[in-house]
C-alpha cells in the first residue's frame, strides 16, 4: 500500500484546476445502460472509482472505449448479463446505480447487497422503496438482490428520507417506465441535475429536477449523445479549506461557484477573503488565523457531510472553539482520533466533534479511513511542521486525481511513497 509523507509548515499560493465530478460521473456511467446508442461522456474524473465502475460496465458486456483519460464512449446495446461480479461490487457502494437502470431496460438484475463502510450502515430501503413502487419484485437472498420486473410502469413516490443514489437510481429507471413518476423528498444535489440534464440529451423528460419534486414521463427509448460532466464541488471545497488552513491564497478554475454557496459562506465566517467569477473562485487567507467556526451537515443545499472531516482539520487549527454536527452518517468521526495523534483537541459527544483550535498540529503517522478522512490528514500534514506519514491513501485515490502534484503545484511538500520504497522520512524532502 502507498504512502504519504508530508512536510507542512507552509502556506499553500497558485492556481489550479478542478476535474469532473466523481458522484456525477458514477450515476451517468450508469445511465449508459439505458441508452440504445453510444454515449460519450467526457471531463470524466480518472478516479479509482470510475475505473471501478467501467470494470463493472464490462463484466456485463458493455463496451467502454477509453478516448483519453477524461473521455469514454460506451455502448449497452449487447449486454450479456445481469449478474454483477460481486469482487467489483463489494469495491464500491456506487455500484447500487445499476439497479434502476438494469431493471428498467433489461427487466432483470442479480447484484450482491453493496453492504457497509466506514462511515456507515448504508442501506438501500429506499431505493426498493421507488423501484417496487414501479412494479419491480426484488428479494434480498443470502446477502443478494435479486430483482425482475416486465416494463416498469410509473408511481406516485413518496422518499421517507432524501438519498442521493435513491433519487438517482429511481430517476433513471422512470425514465423509460410506462407513464408518469412523481418523486416526492427527491435529493436536490447538483450531481442529480446534472444526471438528469444527461438523460434529458438522452431524450428523457424530467422535471423539477434540483428540487424535492422530481417528475418523469417515461419515454420508450433513449438515444446517443455527448455529455459533459460537471466539475466537483467537493474537491474544489477541499482544496479551498486547505488553503484557509494552511493561510494561503488560492485560485481554483474551471467551478461553478454556484454549488458551493453554503460551503463559501461558513469559508467567509472563518475570515477568508472570497472573490467570485463565473468560472473560477479565490480564497485569500494570507497572514491571518481562521476562525473556529460552528458547522451541521446537511443535504443540499446544506453543507455536503463529505466536507465535514476536512472542516475539522480547519476547525483544529483555527481561532476559539466551535462544534462539528454530523447529521448523515453514523459513524464519520473516525479522522478525529488520527487527528488527536497529531495533537488536535477534539472532543467527540454524540454526533458532535467540539474543537479548540491550536496554532500548529504536530507530525504523525496516521491512517485514513474514508475517502474524505484522508483528505482531512493531507490537509492536516500540511499544518505539521515536520514530516507526517499518511497511511491507506488508496481512499483517497477514490476521489482526488493527482492530488500529490497539485498540491505540490499550490507549494505544498508532499511525496507518494510506494510500499516497495525503502526510504527514509529525513530524505524526503532535503
Ligand atoms: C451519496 O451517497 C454520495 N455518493 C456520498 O459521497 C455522499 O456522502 C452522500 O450521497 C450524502 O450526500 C455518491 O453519490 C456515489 P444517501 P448515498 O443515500 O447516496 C441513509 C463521497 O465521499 N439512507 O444520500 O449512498 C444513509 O444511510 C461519498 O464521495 C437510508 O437510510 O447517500 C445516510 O444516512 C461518501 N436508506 C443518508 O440516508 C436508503 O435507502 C443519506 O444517504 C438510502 C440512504
Amino acid at each position: 500500500m502507498d504512502k504519504l509523507l508530508i512536510q507542512g509548515g507552509r502556506a499553500l499560493s497558485g492556481m489550479i484546476s478542478i476535474h469532473g465530478a466523481k458522484n456525477a460521473a458514477l450515476p451517468i456511467l450508469a445511465a449508459g445502460l439505458l441508452c440504445d446508442g453510444s454515449l460519450n461522456i467526457n471531463n470524466i474524473p480518472p478516479l479509482q472509482d470510475i475505473q471501478s465502475m467501467i470494470q463493472l460496465l464490462r463484466a456485463l458486456g458493455v463496451t467502454i472505449n477509453t478516448k483519453n483519460e477524461t473521455e469514454i464512449v460506451m455502448d449497452a446495446r449487447h449486454i450479456t448479463g445481469y449478474h454483477a461480479p460481486e469482487a467489483l461490487v463489494k469495491t464500491m457502494r456506487a455500484s447500487i446505480l445499476l439497479l434502476g437502470p438494469l431493471l428498467s431496460r433489461f427487466g432483470q438484475i442479480k447484484i450482491p447487497f453493496p453492504g457497509g463502510c466506514a462511515i456507515g450502515q448504508r442501506p438501500i430501503d429506499q431505493h426498493l422503496l421507488g423501484l417496487k413502487a414501479m412494479g419491480a419484485e426484488i428479494y434480498i437472498e443470502n446477502d443478494w438482490i435479486i430483482g425482475k420486473s416486465k416494463k416498469l410502469t410509473g408511481a406516485n413516490i413518496v422518499m421517507q428520507l432524501t438519498s442521493v443514489t435513491g433519487t438517482e437510481n429511481i430517476m433513471m429507471a422512470a425514465s423509460l417506465a410506462k407513464g408518469k413518476t412523481v418523486i416526492h423528498n427527491a435529493a436536490k444535489e447538483p450531481e442529480i441535475i446534472d444526471l438528469a440534464n444527461c438523460l434529458i440529451q438522452m431524450g428523457a423528460q424530467i422535471i423539477g429536477h434540483g428540487t424535492q419534486k422530481i417528475t418523469i414521463e417515461g419515454v420508450k427509448r433513449l438515444h446517443s449523445t455527448h455529455y459533459h460532466i460537471m466539475s466537483d464541488r467537493i474537491e474544489a471545497s477541499t482544496y479551498l479549506i486547505a488553503a484557509a488552513a494552511t493561510r494561503g491564497c488560492i485560485h481554483i478554475t474551471d467551478i461553478n461557484p454556484r454549488y458551493l454557496q453554503s460551503i463559501l459562506h461558513v469559508l467567509k465566517l472563518t475570515g477568508a477573503d472570497i472573490e467570485i467569477f463565473p468560472q473560477s473562485i479565490r480564497l485569500d487567507m494570507r497572514n491571518h488565523q481562521p476562525r473556529a467556526v460552528n458547522i451541521k451537515t446537511a443535504p443540499y443545499p446544506g453543507i455536503a457531510t463529505d466536507v465535514q472531516a476536512q472542516f475539522c482539520t480547519l476547525n483544529a487549527v483555527a481561532k476559539g472553539s466551535a462544534y462539528i454536527e454530523e447529521n448523515i452518517f453514523e459513524n464519520r468521526f473516525q479522522h478525529c482520533e488520527e487527528l488527536i495523534k497529531m495533537k488536535a483537541r477534539i472532543h467527540l459527544k454524540k454526533n458532535r466533534a467540539w474543537i479548540t483550535g491550536i496554532e500548529k498540529l504536530e507530525a504523525a503517522s496516521v491512517c485514513a479511513t474514508d475517502l474524505r478522512a484522508a483528505a482531512s490528514l493531507v490537509i492536516a500534514g500540511l499544518l505539521a511542521e515536520d514530516v507526517s506519514e499518511i497511511l491507506n491513501i488508496h481512499h483517497m485515490d477514490r476521489g482526488y486525481f493527482d492530488l500529490e502534484k497539485k498540491i505540490s503545484q499550490l507549494g505544498g511538500q508532499i511525496k507518494r511513497i510506494s510500499v516497495q520504497q525503502k526510504m527514509i522520512k529525513q530524505e524526503v524532502f532535503i
